[in-house]
């Protein structure tokens, strides 16, 4: 385990950006964690722990130490004739951990293909995509108290779940390192295939699902259709969170936007079940009918097959990024007035 000094992000930002870190180091096994806690240069700096990048954006250098969860290893610690339940190490890949289970004929994380990123920020967000969030199979977390070094399980419940939300995103910011996580899959066919652009996929090319690679097989070609590939071209994904609003706003819209889509079917809404707000309105269509989609300013832009994401042309600053969202939230605002929450971290 080494210590570099004034270490290039631009790799470990999906986004492209350039930005340094004044240390750098990476976590190999849970020994090292030991380790790390214990370093001068840990506990007197601002810490900032990194998976795959893709859901941050840099502002400008970091002043502090980045630490890159490179933990690695899955395993199965139950099973029986129904389900298996398996276990994650943090820094794993999350398709890698798709591809364990699709191949071994398990269900429940299959529509979360292709999801850039890492296991361990897996539960920070509350992942989710095509009807189904993490929270669906996750059994608990495994991180540790960055202050005392103790290892601590999180199940489910404690990890106050919902949609693009977590209590690591919140009260325990910044205070916990996921190392570890478990979910307990299927065995039995449980295919949910109910979110509308998944289900017309299917039944235009005539695809019939006999297991749970069909499914990641079709999530995959779709995301490929219309996200861009973050090698290709930076990017972090949703720059924005979907809106969701009450069926009386809704019908306000209405009366206005005849054509607005909004969802309210249990693979949309349910993030937000048991809440008022319960009906979802996709903030890709409120910037696409803004006029954004497609349009570049300089090196950043909004992607032209999907409105929820910005894109770095190459050599944007953080910045700029920035600049474009705050004029996609005022247009949206001045237009619709719904206010565009951010699902990328500004670091
Ligand atoms: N739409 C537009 N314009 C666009 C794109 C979409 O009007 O440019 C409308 C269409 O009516 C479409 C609806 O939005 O039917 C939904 O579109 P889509 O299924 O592409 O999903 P989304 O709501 O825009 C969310 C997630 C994505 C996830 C997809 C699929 C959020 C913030 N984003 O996007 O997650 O892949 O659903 O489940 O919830 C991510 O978080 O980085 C991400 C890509």
């Amino acid at each position: 385990m080494k210590i570099i000094q004034n270490y290039d992000l631009k790799k470990l930002n999906t986004f492209g950006i350039s930005a340094r870190a004044k240390f750098f180091i990476e976590i190999q096994n849970e020994l090292d964690l030991k380790e790390l806690f214990k370093l001068p240069e840990f506990k007197d700096n601002e810490k900032l722990f990194l998976g795959g990048g893709s859901n941050i954006l840099f502002m400008k250098d970091f002043n502090g130490i980045v630490i890159l969860n490179k933990l690695k290893g899955i395993e199965i610690l139950e099973e029986n004739s129904e389900y298996v339940v398996i276990r994650s190490m943090g820094g794993e890949i999350w398709h890698d951990l798709i591809i364990f289970a699709v191949n071994r004929g398990y269900w429940g994380i299959e529509n979360l293909s292709l999801i850039p990123g890492t296991v361990g920020a897996a539960p920070m967000q509350n992942i989710g995509a095509y009807g189904v969030e993490l929270k669906d199979t996750l059994e608990n977390v495994e991180a540790y108290d960055i202050k005392t070094g103790e290892k601590r399980i999180f199940k489910k419940n404690e990890c106050k779940f919902d949609y693009r939300y977590s209590i690591f995103k919140d009260e325990l910011k910044s205070k916990y390192f996921i190392s570890a996580i478990t979910l307990k899959l299927s065995k039995i066919e449980k295919k949910n295939i109910n979110y509308k652009i998944l289900q017309e996929y299917l039944e235009k090319n005539k695809i019939e699902i006999k297991n749970s690679k069909d499914i990641s097989d079709a999530v995959a070609y779709i995301r490929k259709s219309k996200l861009p590939d973050p090698v290709l071209i930076g990017n972090a994904g949703s720059f924005f969170k979907n809106i969701f609003v009450t069926n009386e706003k809704m019908e306000s819209f209405l009366s206005t936007y005849p054509e607005m889509p909004y969802f309210k079917e249990p693979a949309d809404a349910k993030a937000m079940s048991g809440k008022e707000e319960n009906i979802k309105i996709p903030a890709s269509w409120l910037i696409e009918k803004c006029g954004w989609k497609g349009k570049r300013i300089g090196n950043v832009g909004v992607h032209e097959k999907q409105a929820l994401v910005l894109v770095n042309y190459g050599g944007a600053t953080g910045e700029e990024v920035k600049n474009l969202s705050e004029q996609i939230i005022t247009s949206v605002f001045s237009k619709f007035g719904l206010t565009l929450e951010r699902e990328v971290n500004l670091i």
